[in-house]
């Protein structure tokens, strides 16, 4: 069993970038600009966004942090999206999901330029990637991706289950793996709530993604041997011997798969870095659209 590194494969990532910013200063070209909005105080919301935050610093990119309160109108909202949408200094807008009750999730995401939305999660961008077309790509499964590149873990032919279908990961992620890529062609089973022979059809995968939200959901009997497992959870669960008072569990009973496997994803420093580094990449490419590229 080897494991995917994602703290260290995403440190290589950004190195890269760092080191492609570092080339746009010398030459006097403008350096990508993130705009991440935070609405309300979920406490993994803030430690998503801080990361998010932090690693543009690290990497040479700008970044602008709003915090809103909780009660914050949709209106109101939607008028500061409007409104980096219009900033020409910015190049990417990240919204932290989820949003509180009263603020439509679908209306906000509608309401970014699809040229900014580094999440790819506008209609358009989805579009885009559904149809192979050049797309801001959801930074978890675009990081998943990644993770699987570096590996060089052959998905040709394979039969890929993917639990769980959210808009953010499940849904994208199956679309990815089965599309004609190198990192795709898999014959894809999405598995969800309903999905009545769940455990039967993990077993018969080659790679499973989990993505489903449920702490150590996937156990040893709902592997087969060799497998590629991908973990996407991260739960907040309380754990009194923790100074944070929780620990961090992944969808997948770590210890016991672990040895059933042939590659496996840790939580944390598995897909989580990932994430960021994708998210990097889509506002480093989003900057370069925008000074005159051609990719999307
Ligand atoms: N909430 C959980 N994952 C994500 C993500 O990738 N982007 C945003 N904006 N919110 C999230």
């Amino acid at each position: 069993m080897e494991l995917l590194d994602g703290q260290l494969v995403s440190n290589i990532i950004k190195e890269g970038l760092k080191l492609q910013v570092g080339q746009l200063t010398v030459e006097g070209k403008k350096v990508p600009h993130l705009a991440a909005v935070l609405v309300g105080n979920n406490g993994a919301s803030e430690t998503y966004v801080g990361a998010k935050v932090k690693t543009c610093s690290e990497i040479g990119f700008r970044s602008t942090l709003l915090r809103l309160d909780a009660d914050t109108s949709e209106n109101r909202l939607l008028n500061i999206i409007d409104d980096l949408n219009n900033d020409v200094d910015i190049d990417g807008i990240l919204v932290q999901l989820p949003l509180p009750k009263h603020i439509s999730d679908e209306k906000v995401i509608n309401a970014i330029l699809p040229s900014k939305d580094v999440d790819g999660f506008h209609p358009i961008n989805v579009g885009k990637m559904v149809q192979g077309l050049p797309a801001f790509i959801s930074a978890t499964p675009h990081g998943i991706l990644l993770l699987l590149e570096h590996y060089k873990i052959n998905t040709k032919g394979k039969h890929a289950v993917v639990v769980g279908r959210s808009n953010i990961v499940g849904r994208p992620m199956s679309v990815l793996l089965s599309s004609n890529t190198p990192t795709g062609n898999c014959t894809v089973t999405l598995c969800h709530s309903h999905t009545p022979n769940l455990s039967e059809l993990c077993r018969q995968a080659d790679i499973i993604v989990a993505a489903l939200g449920k702490p150590e959901f996937v156990t040893a009997d709902m592997v087969k041997e060799g497998a590629v497992i991908i973990d996407v959870g991260i739960t907040r669960v309380p754990d009194s011997s923790k100074k944070s008072g929780f620990a961090l569990k992944g969808d997948v009973k770590f210890d016991e798969v672990a040895p059933r496997c042939s590659y496996i994803t840790p939580v944390p420093r598995g897909v989580g870095p990932m994430t960021i580094a994708a998210l990097m990449k889509n506002t480093f490419m989003a900057c370069e659209e925008r000074s005159g590229g051609s990719l999307i």
